[in-house]
């Protein structure tokens, strides 16, 4: 039998709340739902990923920040935390993940901790979906070194839409210095309301501007309310409530990535 290959995505974008948490969290409980084997990394000190899948930081929990800041002395595979959902686990994060930049600041090789830290369990996975924070820091990098995939939460708002222009940057100069194997997965467009006309035009933009249509999903994530108080409960949407448009959304977005492309338009 053929070794099992493990894609390792991150979610990326410098933008703040563009759903990148939400990302996270929903579609690797959507691909779990589909029988994947699934590990959730929290890169961000905001640990709202860890929070979004049930799990208070507690003393004495290994989290990423261990692992990254004392490499060789953390167990990762003790570090995993099993969630209340198969198939569908957690490297948790914590507060303390804000101090790495400084900490690791004249460290040799500190670009690499965290795919060195994980290397040993990710094998374990189909599936790696990594949240980052809303910055590009030393812990984004550390996941860009990581990763072979970026996958990108951009928000059907203008500002999200210029935004992408850096975000496509920083990935060029990381293949060029870092990672060149580095790929875009695809752009998947979050917060999306057909009822508004700005939402509709930025869709439009995103399927026909040459620099990003190829990438672009084509089923986006529409507002919904249950997205938000699903994240306040702990609790994936798609276990939260299985027939919104949330799960109907995250679910087509998991189906479509599953198969390897973006959905792409016909032409
Ligand atoms: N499709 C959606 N509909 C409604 N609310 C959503 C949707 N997606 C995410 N949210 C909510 O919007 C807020 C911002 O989303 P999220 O935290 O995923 O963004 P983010 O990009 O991770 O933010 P940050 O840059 O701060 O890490 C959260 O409260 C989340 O629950
Ligand atoms: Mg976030």
């Amino acid at each position: 039998m053929p070794a099992k290959k493990t894609r390792l995505l991150a979610v990326a974008n410098e933008k703040g709340g563009v759903g990148k948490t939400a990302m996270v969290v929903n579609l690797g409980a959507a691909m779990s739902a589909m029988g994947k084997k699934v590990l959730v990394v929290d890169m961000d000190p905001q640990h709202n990923a860890t929070a979004g899948l049930g799990v208070q930081i507690r003393e004495g929990m290994t989290n990423v920040y261990d692992l990254i800041s004392e490499p060789g002395i953390h167990d990762p595979a003790a570090a995993i935390i099993q969630t209340p959902w198969e198939n569908l686990h957690l490297l948790p994060s914590h507060p303390d993940l804000s101090g790495a930049e400084i900490e690791l600041v004249d460290e040799e090789g500190r670009e690499n901790r965290l795919k060195e830290s994980v290397a040993g369990v990710v094998g374990n996975y189909d599936f790696v979906f990594i949240d980052t924070p809303p910055s590009l820091s030393l812990l984004t990098i550390n996941v860009f070194a990581m990763a072979e995939e970026v996958l990108v939460p951009c928000q059907t708002h203008p500002y999200a839409y210029r935004a992408l222009e850096a975000l496509f940057d920083t990935i060029e100069a990381v293949k060029e210095d870092i990672n060149p194997g580095l790929k875009v997965a695809g752009i998947v467009p979050t917060f999306f309301e057909r009822r508004t006309r700005v939402g509709r035009d930025i869709l439009e933009r995103l399927h026909s501007d040459e620099r990003y249509s190829r990438y672009v999903f084509e089923t986006p994530i529409r507002v919904n309310t249950a997205i938000a108080a699903s994240s306040d409960a702990g609790k994936p949407v798609v276990f939260f409530r299985r027939s919104c448009n949330g799960s109907r959304d995250y679910m087509a977005v998991a189906e479509v990535l599953a198969k390897g492309n973006s959905g792409k338009r016909k032409k």
